[in-house]
């Protein structure tokens, strides 16, 4: 029998690689003929991951992470049809059945299948379906016909697999936050965050074209990585006003495009920049998006946040100043990216060298056992996607 290695979420700040089982072509006891079996190669750590690893969901202890998977298919069930064993493949992090009406709009964030809770399933997430998570050395995919995004070369994807890992969730989902902000040849943009989401947003935008891409953090370090490849950027920890900062770079305190690539533990600005202010990017979008323009929210709101500090947001309730956005005929954007809808342009714009995104997110390759420490740093705010090789494919 084959062994199996996953990270587990113990508790607030606590992961821990542990022995987990191999997995099965199953689906409770149901068998799962749709699905395959895949040796993952690269699986990445999310800041998504975070909000659980920090004790700001109700993630259950021995949760197995990770929705983050590239790898390689070494079994597939009966009724799979035309992926095939051997093949290379990305996993879109959310789980699709394919045969939904939301599926079939190609609305496969929320699919209607795959979790009994609520609509959308992911991959080793909390109320996402309860799903294994593949922050491990194999998973099981279910509709793998569906869901799978082959690659066409496999010597040649090996050779970008650290921009190709990025296919299974940030980069579509910085992608989708510039696309459902309205972004294209011309635009100015703010990108709200200079995480790995913010920067693959930022490096989305300019594939779109956009004239100017400005990025804000209070982090020095991811603003620095922002700048590295053509952002402008906003430090929050200054006093200056977000408004005041940008009319500083483009001449007037307002942006055709805004995308939130913060989410629910936002923090403040000047003298707050250490305290959590939920709503406040939230407000600072209605605040410095033109009248008519567009506002994209990748970053997550949750329906429960235990570790919140008034009652209302433990609920997911926040302050916003929706009238201000409602007189600007502002049009708001939320929920997961449905990653199907980009993955295979933007794995064409990566083979054909359209972009560099594995660079502009500057990403780090670690060892299996070495992911609690690479949540550690990632946790402090390191300028960097940090990457798992569990089967020691992509350093050896
Ligand atoms: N919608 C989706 O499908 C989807 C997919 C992946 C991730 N996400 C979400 O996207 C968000 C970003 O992910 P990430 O991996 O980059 O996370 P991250 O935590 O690494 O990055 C968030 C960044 O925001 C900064 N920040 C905090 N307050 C700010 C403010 N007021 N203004 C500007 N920046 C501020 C932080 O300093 C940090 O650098 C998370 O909420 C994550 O859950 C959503
Ligand atoms: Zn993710
Ligand atoms: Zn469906």
């Amino acid at each position: 029998m084959c062994q199996n290695h996953g990270v587990a979420y113990i508790k607030p700040g606590e992961v821990e690689v542990r022995e987990i089982d191999y997995p099965k072509l199953a689906i409770g006891n149901r068998q799962c003929h749709h699905g395959v079996i895949i040796k993952i190669v690269a699986t990445n750590i999310c800041g998504s991951d975070q909000h659980m690893v920090r004790g700001r969901t109700t993630a259950p202890a021995g949760l197995i992470l990770g929705h983050e998977i590239t790898g390689i298919v070494i079994e597939a069930g009966r009724d799979v049809e035309f992926i095939k064993e051997g093949d290379l493949v990305s996993v879109p992090f959310n789980i699709a059945c394919g045969r939904c009406r939301n599926c079939k709009a190609g609305q496969t964030g929320i699919c209607l299948n795959v979790n009994p809770a609520r609509p959308g399933a992911a991959y080793g997430y909390v109320d996402m379906g309860g799903w294994v998570g593949g922050q491990a050395e194999y998973v099981m995919v279910p509709y793998a016909d569906f869901n799978l995004l082959k690659f066409p070369d496999k010597d040649r994807a090996m050779e970008k697999i650290k921009d190709l890992t990025l296919l299974s969730d940030i980069f579509p989902t910085g992608f989708h936050g510039a696309v459902t902000a309205g972004v294209g040849p011309g635009s100015i943009v703010y990108v709200a965050g200079a995480g790995p989401v913010g920067l693959a947003c930022a490096a989305s935008c300019q594939l779109l074209g956009a004239a100017v891409v400005i990025v804000g953090d209070m982090n020095k370090e991811r603003l620095e990585q922002a700048r590295s490849f053509g952002c402008e950027t906003v430090d929050l920890s200054q006093e200056a006003s977000l408004g005041d900062q940008i009319e500083a770079i483009v001449g007037v305190p307002e942006v055709d495009s805004f995308v939130d690539c913060v989410g629910f533990e936002a923090k403040g600005h000047g003298a707050d920049a250490n305290k959590e202010q939920a709503a406040t990017v939230l407000n600072s979008a209605m605040e410095i998006t033109r009248a008519g323009g567009a506002i994209g929210i990748p970053g997550l709101y949750v329906t429960g946040d235990p570790g919140a500090s008034d009652e209302a947001a433990k609920k997911g309730n926040l302050s916003i100043r929706i009238g201000l956005g409602w007189a600007k005929s502002h049009s708001f954007y939320t929920g997961q990216c449905p990653v199907m809808k980009y993955h295979r342009q933007l794995m064409n714009a990566i083979l054909y060298d359209k972009v560099q995104i594995a660079k502009a997110v500057n990403v780090q390759v670690i060892k299996l056992q070495d992911a609690p420490s690479g949540y550690k740093d990632f946790d402090k705010g390191a300028a960097k996607k940090f990457v798992i090789d569990p089967n020691g494919m992509i350093m050896n």
